[in-house]
């Protein structure tokens, strides 16, 4: 994009940041470099790239539109949000600490303590929506908060600036997974945030066609940190991939628009129905952080969770669902719908469920940008089995 006096908007900077047309041939859009290596012109001496795990074009051009779209200064794509928070962990050493929200994807907490605590890591699980519980449950050896706002799957939401503080008072960075909302709904580092996360598998794709994760940074050093690491581990992005992101990143905006508004439309509807015995969606009035959302998010985005209060009643709602799809993920352009209890948090164990609310009567709805009345009588008609 050529020079603008003032800084384009998020709708054109999805478009253009990172996806100027190609140089060679005025292609409009960034091409796939599939290569997994470069011919160099002499020994030492390269334009600008030398094997395809370090560097490839096309990924590049998506760390730079993501970065931009998160307000950060450098961005390193991953294979999958959990390689993402796989390289993440890598800023640490064997002895630190982590505070994490309780409520987080449970692959998240499966990663955390089935693997990376053999490695001498440690976490501590606290209800990040109080903040004083961060404040008390950072340690010396705590070098990382990680919280996700709105929690997966009951929407609980993280105050970002009072968490920002309290970790930046004790010398402690915070990292903020952003996927339920996507940068269009929430800037986690305009808030205080040094890194944000994403499963860009989610809203940031789009499509449901495309597996990826990204974190987003604000120092230098984390760029260092991250590169080193993608190059070390190799858990990177493929150009295809790249490529697909990049495509479903130009729509964000006019996405995100339409999800937030059909998730408006879809809890209210939810909420009058007689079948569902409780809806946590942050858009309601009676979300007890209605206002908090109001607050630090642009709109309140289109994950909604409602209680149908058994196993046999979501099962009965679940398998007459015409166009709602049954499937695990979020943040496709098709209304997915998925049970927590048997699907992204099955790995918490009943025991870990119970805390968190998450009954076996427990459905989220990822509201796609279907026409809402289609999706209003689909979830009715199968409300409408129980
Ligand atoms: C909030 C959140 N974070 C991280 C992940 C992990 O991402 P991926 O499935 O791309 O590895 C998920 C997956 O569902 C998620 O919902």
């Amino acid at each position: 994009m050529k020079e603008m006096k003032k800084r384009p908007g998020f709708a054109t900077r999805a478009i253009h940041d990172g996806q100027a047309p190609d140089e060679l041939t005025g292609a409009v859009n960034v091409p796939i470099y599939l290569t997994s290596t470069y011919q160099q012109e002499e020994i030492g001496k390269n334009k600008g790239h030398e094997y395809a795990r370090l560097t490839n074009p096309t990924r590049d051009a998506l760390e730079v539109s993501l970065c931009s779209l998160e307000g950060g200064t450098s961005a390193h794509v991953f294979g999958s949000g959990m390689a993402a928070i796989t390289a993440l962990c890598t800023m640490m050493k064997s002895g630190d600490h982590v505070v994490c929200s309780d409520n987080v994807y449970g692959g998240t907490g499966r990663l955390f303590d089935k693997v990376l605590t053999n490695y001498g890591l440690t976490f501590t699980y606290v209800d990040t929506s109080v903040a004083e519980n961060v404040a008390a449950a950072i340690t010396p050896a705590t070098k990382l908060v990680h919280i996700e706002t709105p929690t997966n799957p009951m929407m609980s939401l993280t105050d970002i600036e009072a968490v920002a503080k309290i970790c930046h008072a004790k010398g402690v960075e915070l990292s903020v997974d952003n996927t339920f909302l996507s940068p269009y709904l929430q800037q986690p580092i305009a808030l205080g945030a040094d890194i944000v996360m994403h499963s860009t598998t989610k809203f940031l794709n789009g499509h449901s066609d495309g597996l990826g994760g990204v974190l987003v940074c604000t120092k230098p050093e984390h760029a260092e940190t991250f590169r080193f690491v993608q190059k070390c581990t190799g858990g990177i992005m493929s150009p295809f991939e790249s490529y697909l992101l990049l495509r479903g990143v130009k729509t964000l905006a006019v996405r995100m628009k339409q999800h937030d508004a059909n998730g408006r439309v879809v809890a209210d509807f939810l909420k009058s129905h007689a079948k569902v015995q409780q809806v946590f969606y942050p858009g309601l009035a009676e979300h007890p952080q209605h206002e908090l959302a109001k607050r630090q998010q642009n709109g309140f985005g289109s994950m909604i969770s409602m209680e149908l209060g058994s196993l046999k009643n979501a099962n009965a709602f679940a398998k007459t669902l015409r166009l709602g799809l049954l499937a695990e993920s979020l943040g496709g352009v098709e209304t997915l719908i998925c049970h927590p209890a048997t699907m992204t948090h099955a790995a918490v164990g009943a025991e870990g469920r119970a805390r968190l609310g998450i009954t076996d009567g427990l459905m989220r709805v990822s509201v796609g940008i279907e026409d809402v009345e289609d999706i209003v009588a689909d979830l009715g008609q199968a409300l409408d089995q129980i």
